[in-house]
């Protein structure tokens, strides 16, 4: 931040969830960040250059309030446990928002997010604006801080690599105990469950994102969460799973076999698909960019896709016309973090023309895939419904990258070995 500036950075509030009950709570990414602080209706307000330079608005303590609807740190637990300088009730911010502001260069706010705090700003600025030759100026720049914010989230200090790799951790373990369980006639949904309640049991304080699991040719629908549909003898289960521990997301997708024996075709596609996942696990090191990578995947996944009589013609022809997309839609991965699709740009500069490097505490997805329609006439008819995305979650360091999701097998060896100790 500059140093006649000021920053104003809300928490969530709670969201309905039907008539009178909310969804559980979900801190914003942005304020955890800044403030570790996990309670809903609070502001902070850092301002650099003040003799108390971090405040925050919270909800006072409540008694009443607290035996219906849950313990508050109040003012006094937010300086004492989270340090900040000073703190006062949250009904306190609007009366005290233009003594804040007032004199201060530049303000640091993120609009179009919290509606009614917008409006609370706007009016500071119509009012100052009649009022600016009597008191204070109102600043003169107003800087969305998402940019400063990404960069810094995108690059994962020890702390938070540890937290990362403990989400990672449990999530790895889900997705053993699916492989050492699911069976034929099971349902997707009980399989939802073991995954989720696996997660729960070790801590994590739920699930990263929707869990996706689709069994057949369910595995087709990239964001299918419908989740219930028995499994069949002879088909796929695409399970993309991860869990949230400390705020902090794991994302891991596995493809295998519901009877725990891929079929020919099944593994002809899949050792397409894991070849291209590893060289580009291999391809997220320092140096590389974000936009090289996903070119390497599609060069890759291109190739494959020509051998398996999927596309006929020439690689680079198939490139040009983006025939791909038709078996690989999305993107080989993403940054992750506090959000699963984490803060951070993808470029260096505004224009979106240069890639941005991968370099040491970033932490990336690598998720090729490929997606045959069960109607696609045009594909072998043996490749007909398989949906095939091998996921992991990909630390870059100095002298290359550790990959936090290995503990779960993805070699199809291993994962039918795995298997070949259920019970029958
Ligand atoms: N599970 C969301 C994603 O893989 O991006
Ligand atoms: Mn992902
Ligand atoms: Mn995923």
């Amino acid at each position: 931040m500059d140093e006649n500036s000021i920053a104003i950075i809300p928490a969530a509030h709670e969201a309905t969830r039907s008539y009178d009950t909310e969804y559980r709570f979900r801190q914003d990414s942005d304020f955890w960040y800044l403030t570790g602080f996990p309670e809903p209706d609070a502001i902070a307000v850092i301002d650099p250059a003040s003799k108390t330079p971090f405040t925050l608005y919270v909800r006072p303590r409540d008694p009443e309030m607290e035996t219906w609807f849950g313990r508050r740190h109040g003012t006094e637990g937010a300086m004492k446990n989270f340090g900040a300088d000073r703190a006062f009730p949250i009904d306190k911010f609007d009366a005290d928002l233009a003594k804040l502001i007032d004199g201060h260069e530049k303000l640091y706010y993120r609009f179009a997010v919290d509606k009614s705090l917008d409006q609370k700003v706007l009016e500071y600025f119509n009012t100052q604006r009649v009022r600016r030759l009597k008191t204070a100026y109102p600043p003169h720049t107003i800087v969305d801080p998402t940019i400063i914010l990404g960069e810094m989230r995108l690059h994962k200090n020890e702390e938070e690599v540890g937290m990362m790799q403990r989400a990672a951790d449990i999530a790895c373990e889900a997705h053993v105990l699916a492989m050492k369980k699911v069976k034929p006639g099971m349902n997707e949904f009980q399989v939802e469950s073991l995954i989720e309640a696996y997660m729960r049991q070790k801590g994590a304080s739920g699930v990263a994102y929707n869990s996706i699991v689709g069994g057949g040719d369910n595995a087709t629908i990239l964001h299918y969460v419908e989740n219930n549909m028995p499994l069949k003898d002879g088909d796929l289960i695409l399970i993309d799973a991860g869990a949230e521990y400390g705020g902090y997301a794991s994302d891991i997708t596995r493809t295998f076999p519901v009877n725990g024996k891929y079929s020919k075709a099944q593994r002809e596609v899949y050792d397409v698909v894991l070849d291209v996942q590893e060289q580009c696990v291999e391809y997220t090191k320092t140096g590389n960019t974000v936009k090289a990578r996903q070119e390497f995947s599609i060069e890759l996944l291109t190739e494959g896709m020509r051998k398996l009589g999927l596309l006929k013609g020439n690689t680079k022809d198939l490139i040009r016309r983006k025939e791909y997309m038709k078996y690989y839609m999305h993107g080989v991965g993403h940054y992750l973090g506090l959000d699963v699709h984490d803060a951070g740009r993808y470029f260096t500069d505004q224009s979106a023309k240069n890639s941005k490097p991968f370099a040491p505490g970033m932490v990336l997805t690598v998720e090729p895939g490929l997606y045959i329609p069960p109607d696609d006439k045009s594909a072998p008819a043996k490749y007909r419904g398989i949906g095939i995305r091998i996921e992991d979650d990909v630390l870059v360091t100095k002298d290359g990258n550790h990959n936090l999701t290995s503990k779960v097998p993805k070699d199809p060896d291993e994962i039918e070995a795995l298997m070949a100790k259920r019970k029958q």
